[in-house]
């Protein structure tokens, strides 16, 4: 079972993000004073100013933040002090080099960035254990001090490292992992292409190659190495803080990045996990059109979601209170009123107990100068603050919410290795963002609310059971242990639902020559005879649906589209497939191309539950179809009805649930609802009709 996470808030907190190097020590005590007015009680700062600790290597001044917290202590305000290891000082990367990170041809990346350094220097390592020790040491036990933020943003920027540091910690990992060279040219299949290696000195990170031609094996292994170096890297800071800290402070970090185990790192380094949540980069300058039936800012539900995964009840570090950009990038428009407040609540429906606003005040110098913060260059109070103040007065009337647990219909079920093959194999990674992001589309539309769920190692049978339906769209890689899980959860009742493209690899992402789906066709009953990309020379290829044993189902599709919804377009990818066991049957048969009449999808029950193999992408329309037939689809609909543009979510804790409703739109939206509950802003009872203002939240007690 999932362990019980380290720390969590005790009542819905709110703070900011500060940064006193950035301001004259005459403005501190106003800030202070205006922050606790507004309801702020906790700030984060220190991130990026080891200058003001370490002015020189091995000089060391603590003056700055002694006057910094001392304040805040007198104030009453709690501060989050960070690690500054995401920008070394310039002396540093002056007398060092060797701890930069490189680009792939291995021109290093200068100074004046930041994260342009890499995991595995042991200068880096060294002098980052030092700074992060007399940190400890000397603030460790501050009373001000409530918790602790390692580096910013691990593996953001950049998640690939091409450093000389990298490619001989990659060989040390490697022997760790094959022994010989013998079984690491085994497990590359290093036959191909005459790649055989007969010195682990022959072995680098990726570099520059003609078209792009990686070994995938090497490639896999090195995404894996890149997680491995960032978990160890952030380990070796927690490991010094812990000797620090005091009893109770927390320590964090702030993400959500790429090729990262953050699973991994939450378990062995953290107490809880946080996320920088900008949705307004849905409305970049830069990006497609803006269309109102987009989803937009709601695909920041996905980033949340998998936080949720990593912490349940997890904090956000960085909510977006401006406009983003910087001198280089023209990134989002302000907030309009009422969404500063909508993506905070966002943050909150998803299972957020901390709320920190990015920043307390605009910049007024550096490449960040139109990252903008609650309060503007000018410092007045402005429309921003208001609101902030008005969130506040809300969040605070969700106390008895906080450590809630949010309610999902069903699971996505991922893995890390697949998730990473995705960045090797452009066939893979077509079909997992198309059908990640249908699934996100189907559950936003029809209020279903979904968890991301990890198969890692020590996963039980017990938390997938949690969920009656889990679809894994594209399991590539399987390997036997997974294969036994996911056949457990089936025996056991649960409803298994995978995508094309099952099973056809092993861990080392060599493909298995079995026929397809691999180690899950006992459990499917499906065989694929024969498989495609859609052909861009023909039409669109659509699949017939026989869901004529479950009359109801077709109703599910929505009056307008009952009988056209049994079919459905199928794009992108067809597994070709027979069945291949008695007790298997078609649900679908493709209508198209010159395997029309094929199976497209096929059931079978095994045990108490059943697994579907779909033999395409999911699309909104199939994964819509497919959840109403597993009877999971909309679960609140006695509830609430609420239009596509409202976002429903449930929070559950001691017997009472909430339910979030987000109005997403720029209009008015109502919903009904279907029996007399609390509301809990608004303070009164309502049932039947209620009006939402444009990007209004309310939440009601059931
Ligand atoms: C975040 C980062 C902040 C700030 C902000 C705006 O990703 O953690 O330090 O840079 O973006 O760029």
């Amino acid at each position: 079972m999932r362990k019980k996470q380290k720390f969590q808030w005790n009542e819905m907190t709110m703070g900011t993000c500060y940064y006193p190097e950035h301001w004259p020590k005459e403005l501190w005590a106003s800030d202070l004073e205006r922050m606790l007015d507004t309801g702020i009680t906790v700030i984060r700062i220190a991130e990026f100013a080891w200058n003001k600790v370490e002015p020189q290597e091995g000089v060391f001044t603590y003056e700055f933040f002694d006057e910094f917290l001392d304040l805040c202590q007198k104030k009453g305000m709690k501060v989050i002090f960070g690690t500054p290891s995401a920008t070394p000082p310039a002396w540093l990367t002056e007398k060092y080099p060797e701890v930069l990170n490189c680009d792939e041809a291995g021109v290093a990346y200068r100074h004046g960035g930041r994260r342009h350094y890499n995991y595995n220097s042991p200068k880096y390592r060294e002098l980052v254990s030092r700074i992060v020790e007399k940190l400890g040491e000397h603030y460790g036990k501050h009373p001000a001090i409530t918790g602790w933020q390692i580096d910013n943003e691990i593996n953001c920027e950049t998640s690939e490292f091409h450093s000389e540091a990298d490619s001989a910690a990659f060989r040390m990992f490697l022997k760790e992992k094959y022994g010989t060279l013998d079984a690491l040219n085994e497990a590359w299949g290093t036959a191909f292409w005459n790649q055989t290696y007969t010195d682990w000195e022959q072995i680098y990170v990726p570099r520059p190659l003609l078209n792009q031609g990686y070994n995938p094996h090497q490639h896999l292994d090195y995404y894996r190495f890149i997680s491995e170096s960032a978990v160890s890297f952030c380990r070796m800071q927690t490991d010094i803080l812990r000797r620090y800290k005091k009893d109770g402070d927390f320590i964090t970090t702030n993400g959500l990045f790429w090729n990262m185990d953050n699973h991994r790192m939450e378990e062995e380094c953290l107490d809880v996990y946080t996320y920088d949540s900008y949705p307004s980069f849905a409305f970049g300058l830069d990006r497609e059109p803006f269309c109102e039936t987009d989803l937009n800012d709601r695909h920041w539900t996905r980033n949340l979601t998998e936080t949720r995964s990593v912490c349940p009840h997890f904090g956000i570090m960085e909510q977006q209170s401006g406009a983003n950009g910087w001198t280089t990038r023209m990134e989002g428009p302000a907030p309009r009123p009422g969404q500063l407040t909508l993506w905070a609540m966002q943050s909150v429906a998803q299972g957020a107990d901390y709320i920190s606003f990015f920043r307390w005040r605009t910049c007024t110098f550096g490449t960040e100068i139109y990252w903008h913060g609650i309060l503007d260059y000018d410092n007045r109070d402005n429309r921003k603050l208001a609101e902030v103040k008005e969130f506040y007065r809300k969040f605070k009337k969700l106390d008895a919410l906080c450590g809630s647990d949010f309610v999902a219909a069903f699971g996505l079920l991922k893995d890390y290795d697949n998730e990473w093959d995705t960045n090797v194999d452009a066939w893979h990674q077509r079909v997992a963002h198309a059908s990640e992001e249908a699934v996100l589309e189907t559950s936003e539309r029809t209020h279903t609310p979904y968890d991301s769920v990890y198969l890692r190692e020590g996963t039980t049978v017990e938390e997938l059971l949690a969920y009656p339906v889990l679809i894994y769209p594209h399991p590539v890689i399987m390997t036997e242990e997974r294969a036994e899980l996911l056949k457990q959860y089936v025996e056991q009742g649960g409803t298994l639902i995978i995508g094309c493209r099952s099973g056809y690899k092993q861990e080392n992402g060599k493909c298995v020559m079995l026929p397809q789906p691999g180690l899950l066709r006992r459990l499917t009953g499906s065989d694929v005879r024969d498989f495609t990309f859609v052909s861009p020379a023909e039409g669109p290829v659509y699949a017939a649906w026989d869901f004529k044993e479950t009359p109801k189902e077709k109703a599910a599709a929505g009056p307008e589209k009952a009988s056209e919804n049994m079919r459905t377009e199928m794009p992108l990818f067809h597994d070709i497939m027979e069945t291949a066991d008695p007790d298997a049957k078609v649900l679908a048969r493709y209508t198209d191309s010159y395997y029309a009449g094929k199976a497209a999808a096929i059931e079978k029950k095994t045990g108490r539950g059943r697994t579907i193999h779909m033999g395409s992408v999911f699309t909104e329309e199939n994964v819509r179809l497919l959840l109403q037939y597993a009877g999971v689809l909309s679960p609140f609909d006695s509830l609430i009805q609420a239009p596509d543009g409202v976002d429903l979510v449930q929070r559950q804790k001691d017997g009472r649930t909430w339910l979030f409703a987000l109005n997403f739109k720029s209009t008015p939206q109502k919903i009904i609802l279907g029996q007399r509950m609390r509301r809990i802003f608004a303070e009164r009872c309502a049932q039947g009709e209620v009006e939402l203002a444009p990007y209004e939240t309310e939440v009601f007690e059931v």
